[in-house]
């Protein structure tokens, strides 16, 4: 994640680097650092933890009339969250903040340090700096310097630098990462990784493409291509209804966090995978020693994904692995013992139940491990360990975005413990972690499913109610699509494992019974559709997902062809998430709030 600023002017740059990065927030916590024009030259100021800690330190100081400046908020990826790692990162003339991970950082640091640099943190982002200096003493024009630089990079960036040989001038490059740049009648230029910092500042905005580059004076905006074309800017209009804008266009902030799973995804993937193993700094591998079982707790969607995991860790890990309602399991006098990691699931980090039962495994002796959205929330403070998912901020009450994020991140984990366990071959592994390289594009919303989910949607208003049904993986999948309509439009859904129908549940089935079939290619196909074929002979209105067309469904949602289950089971978890967000909105319900709910469960 991390955002990032940037402002060149007439105003204070302080409150406006300030009040930008109070706006990303969102994408990151772990430290802010601010670099601006003081009495003539560049000083940068940085803090650890939330904003208001930089806001503090930075009280007393005023810039100068002439504005000029670069801003970032840090979700760390490399180096742990200290003021050193915090950017504005600085070499001898230099200043840059960058949101993204440079790949080939590790060779250019090596070089450079060879050739004498030292290094003062331990994050891939200080190596532009320094590789900026030191392309600077072979052409001493700072822009072409600048454009060297950028060239000898790898990976994902959105970056600003300023440089004290020019200082007039902000010099701009992204790839991967997000970022615009926003201008005004008072030849202002902002810069930003999302619009809202921009909102009530400027008027017209230009986002950038990837392997744009260029720079900005006081009276220019110079933008190169990757291939070095010069570029006119493409001025779009920018809102000026900051709710809106946050919604980015679309209806509902749940919309908007379905269509942005692909990006928290990547995000999530981050920095995390090699080419034949699972990164997860955050984690001592003595977190695993001794451990012969998994136990997962959590309420929710978080319970589902943790469902999801456990037939990861069990299938890939070799690992025994039980999961349990934690408001179940807090009472309920459970046998716990040292040989068992125990792992909460939470978007919040704050749910009083998954809290607790943390509260109970802590007491118990039990190692811990906490996946969670939030850094700094009481779960992540409390466990021995964390794995943060990425997500960003989730706004919208019925959760998408973090359920899609802590299944990555289970796939992953349970990757990472077949390693330690050797339980699958390193080829095995190489080709999974070649597979979840794919999940960003397998999760990205078409608009032919789209336009097709619209249309359906308008047949499933009524009804005596819906059965959701998967098997495997697809079974906890099937739980999450009916929460996720039960929550948003107040209609009864229930989840069941496919081969469960004949032993109750198949009594309901009629014409008003509509049955949400998750039909995978690669995982049980035959046995799945024989338990769908049941209930569409006792003429329940089926509607199947797959990326096979079902002579017996009554309605089809046609999916991808994917390599794996797993990356089906990402494509249809965007197709339940879409039938839900259309009937909602169909029904006339707030989607974003809905009736008896609440994002955060702080209360038994
Ligand atoms: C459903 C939903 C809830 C939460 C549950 C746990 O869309 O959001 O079911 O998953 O309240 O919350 P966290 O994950 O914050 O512990």
């Amino acid at each position: 994640m991390c955002g990032i600023v940037g402002y060149l002017g007439e105003k204070n740059s302080k409150e406006i680097l300030l009040s930008g990065l109070k706006e990303l927030e969102y994408r990151g916590y772990d430290s802010a650092g601010i670099a601006v024009l003081q009495d003539g030259d560049f000083s940068s100021y940085k803090a650890i933890g939330k904003l208001v800690n930089l806001e503090e330190k930075t009280k007393d100081f005023v810039t100068d009339k002439f504005s000029i400046g670069i801003g970032h908020t840090r979700w760390a990826t490399h180096g742990k969250p200290t003021e050193l790692n915090a950017h504005p990162h600085l070499g001898e003339s230099s200043y840059v903040v960058h949101n993204g991970i440079i790949e080939n950082y590790a060779e250019l640091k090596k070089e450079l340090q060879e050739s004498g640099v030292t290094f003062l943190s331990q994050t891939d982002t200080e190596v532009i700096v320094h590789q900026f200096e030191k392309n600077l003493k072979n052409t001493k024009n700072a822009f072409e310097a600048f454009k060297n630089t950028i060239k000898e990079l790898q990976g994902a960036y959105a970056i600003l630098l300023v440089y004290k040989g020019e200082r007039e001038s902000i010099f701009f490059a992204k790839n991967g990462s997000p970022m615009l740049v926003g201008v005004n009648k008072e030849n202002e230029k902002y810069f930003a990784s999302s619009d809202t910092p921009l909102i009530g500042h400027c008027t017209d905005v230009n986002y950038f493409e990837d392997g744009d580059y260029g720079y900005v004076t006081p009276n220019e905006l110079v933008i190169f291509n990757s291939d070095d074309e010069l570029q006119k800017p493409h001025f779009t209009k920018l809102s000026t209804n900051k709710l809106s804008a946050q919604k980015d266009g679309y209806r509902f902030f749940m919309e908007k966090e379905i269509y942005e799973q692909a990006d928290v995804i990547t995000d999530t993937l981050l920095g995390r995978l090699s080419v034949d193993s699972v990164i997860f700094d955050e984690l001592d591998k003595s977190l695993f020693e001794g451990i012969n079982e998994i136990k997962l707790c959590a309420c929710g969607t978080s319970y589902h994904s943790a469902l999801s995991a456990s037939y990861m860790f069990e299938r890939y890990s070799k690992i025994k692995t039980s999961v349990e309602v934690a408001s179940e399991f807090r009472y309920r006098e459970p046998i716990m013992t040292n040989d068992t990691l125990f792992i909460v699931i939470s978007q919040s980090g704050e749910t009083a139940d998954t809290l607790e039962t943390l509260k109970m495994a802590k007491k118990a002796g039990l190692k811990t491990l906490v996946i969670c959205n939030v850094d700094n929330s009481s779960m992540v403070r409390l466990a021995d360990s964390s794995i943060l998912t990425r997500a960003g901020v989730e706004k919208g009450v019925a959760s998408t975005k973090a359920f899609a994020t802590q299944v990555t991140i289970f796939w992953m984990l349970s990757l990472y413990v077949a390693k330690l366990k050797n339980s699958l071959t390193s080829d095995e592994i190489a080709s999974q972690i070649h597979l979840l390289r794919e999940v960003p594009a397998s999760v990205k919303v078409s608009d032919a499913m789209h336009e097709k989910i619209k249309r359906l949607s308008k047949r499933y208003l009524h009804g005596h109610g819906f059965f959701f049904i998967g098997r495997d993986v697809f079974y906890p999948l099937a739980l999450e699509g009916a929460l996720k309509l039960k929550e948003i439009s107040y209609l009864h859904a229930e989840g069941y494992p496919s081969g469960e129908m004949k032993h109750g549940p198949i009594a309901l089935a009629d014409p008003e019974l509509f049955t949400i079939a998750l039909l995978p290619q690669h995982l049980l196909y035959e046995k799945s559709k024989s338990n769908v074929e049941e209930l569409s002979a006792r003429d329940s209105t089926i509607c199947a997902i797959s990326p096979i067309e079902f002579d017996k469904a009554d309605d089809y949602i046609r999916t991808k062809e994917h390599a794996h289950y797993m990356l089906e089971f990402f494509e249809m978890m965007v197709a339940v998430q879409l039938l839900s967000l259309e009937i909602s909105i169909r029904l006339g319900n707030d989607v974003d709030m809905p009736r008896n709910l609440a994002k955060s469960v702080t209360v038994e």
